[in-house]
């Protein structure tokens, strides 16, 4: 049965997305249909918001969730309505074999931006008939469909508002330190960028038992909360001399950086602040067109490296639910996360705070 859900809609770059009325159709075969609970606000979709990355419109954007079941399309095994699941965002296959392999990431046939596996939407304009484009799952809506693999199931004393940030910031950031860098006890990280994935980056290294951790970034709040978080040192980026200040705490240099900002000068901090051997991850989305200049010497010379990670390097059917274990040890703190909320008719406001440099995560919570 179709839906009637009151949703933002990006339909220009820098405006306000006006609450639309739109229609949510049944799951397709292989899809299940979430009754959403909540949904972190985060820089990737501000990304789409503020034109930084060309977004294709109109769309419904929103990349970190937590929802029940609603209804299970047919030919699906692992989910019934009722569940708790949070989304992942990679709509992958799940059948491919990278996608057997746990790297989603990596999948062969993942869904094309803006649409579900099919290249279709489930969602239309209630007035003008129109499809309205997913933003990966498209979480900033009260009811979304996506592919059964997208949809992963946990406990259900786990508190879905918790759960929804997990959906990207958490498992990103802690998964750049434990899977892409693969920190192990005692190594130094530097994480450039502390702002929801960035912090999570920095409670990875503290799980890792990494040491020292540098948290380096341009506001003073988001680098109290790093403290907070497990950071060791702090630099602040925009009255300081990042790699200077690095050197006295690591004079060899770090043996990784993170870099969880969409800014190319704070990837050149991250590789200059390398030490031998060491490895820059890259997580952050600069906007599109900007290059990161290198000097191949540099690289070559104590054999840095550079790689990218795209969703932590995790397997989110593994981790979230590993995730979850860790927060409930109280391991893993996610209750300081959230320093802003907000109602799904309140998400321009959540992407004003964002964009001008508001600390930690916010987070719309729906009506159940
Ligand atoms: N690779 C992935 O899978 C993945 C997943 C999620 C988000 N992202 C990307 O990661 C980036 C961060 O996302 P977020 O939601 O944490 O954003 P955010 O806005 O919450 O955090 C960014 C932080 O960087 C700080 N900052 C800005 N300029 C800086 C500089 N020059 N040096 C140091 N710090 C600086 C800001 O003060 C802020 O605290 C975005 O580009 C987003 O698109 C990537
Ligand atoms: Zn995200
Ligand atoms: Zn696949």
């Amino acid at each position: 049965m179709d839906l009637l859900i009151d949703v933002p809609v990006l339909v220009a770059a820098q405006q306000k997305m006006p609450m639309t009325k739109v229609v949510v159709a049944d799951p397709k075969a292989g899809e299940v249909r979430v009754k959403m609970f909540a949904s972190g606000v985060c820089h990737s979709c501000l990304h789409a918001y503020d034109g930084s990355h060309a977004t294709p419109m109109p769309m419904i954007l929103g990349d970190e969730g937590s929802g029940i079941v609603e209804s299970v399309g047919s030919g699906v095994t692992t989910l019934v309505p009722g569940d708790h699941v949070i989304i992942s965002w990679l709509l992958n296959c799940g059948t491919c074999p990278p996608c057997r392999d746990g790297k989603p990431a990596h999948c062969w046939a993942p869904s094309p931006f803006g649409a579900l596996l099919d290249n279709t939407q489930r969602f239309k304009n209630a007035e003008t008939g129109e499809s309205v484009l997913h933003y990966g799952p498209a979480t900033y809506a009260p009811y979304t469909v996506v592919p059964e693999s997208s949809a992963i199931k946990i406990r259900k004393d786990m508190p879905l508002d918790k759960a929804a940030l997990i959906g990207c910031s958490v498992t990103t950031g802690f998964g750049s330190v434990t899977n892409a860098a693969g920190a192990r006890p005692g190594e130094s990280v530097a994480i450039v960028g502390c702002g929801g994935v960035g912090l999570n980056a920095v409670q990875g290294a503290r799980v890792a038992g990494a040491n020292p951790i540098i948290a380096i970034d341009t506001s003073d709040a988001a680098l109290q909360m790093a403290k907070k978080f497990g950071a060791t040192h702090l630099i602040n980026a925009a009255r300081e001399d990042v790699v200077a200040e690095t050197l006295k705490i690591c004079p060899r240099g770090v043996n990784y950086s993170i870099a969880a900002v969409g800014s190319t000068k704070a990837m050149q901090n991250g590789v200059e602040i390398l030490g031998a051997g060491g490895t820059m991850v890259i997580l952050g989305a600069p906007p599109n067109g900007a290059v990161l200049e290198l000097d191949p010497i540099f690289i070559l010379g104590r054999e840095r490296g550079i790689r990218g990670s795209k969703y932590g390097s995790s397997n989110p059917h593994v981790e979230f639910p590993m995730l979850i274990e860790l927060y409930l040890a109280g391991k893993l703190d996610l209750d300081s996360l959230v320093t802003g909320n907000y109602r799904i008719d309140q998400s321009n406001e959540a992407f004003e705070v964002l964009a001008k440099g508001g600390a930690g995560r916010g987070l719309i919570t729906f009506d159940q």
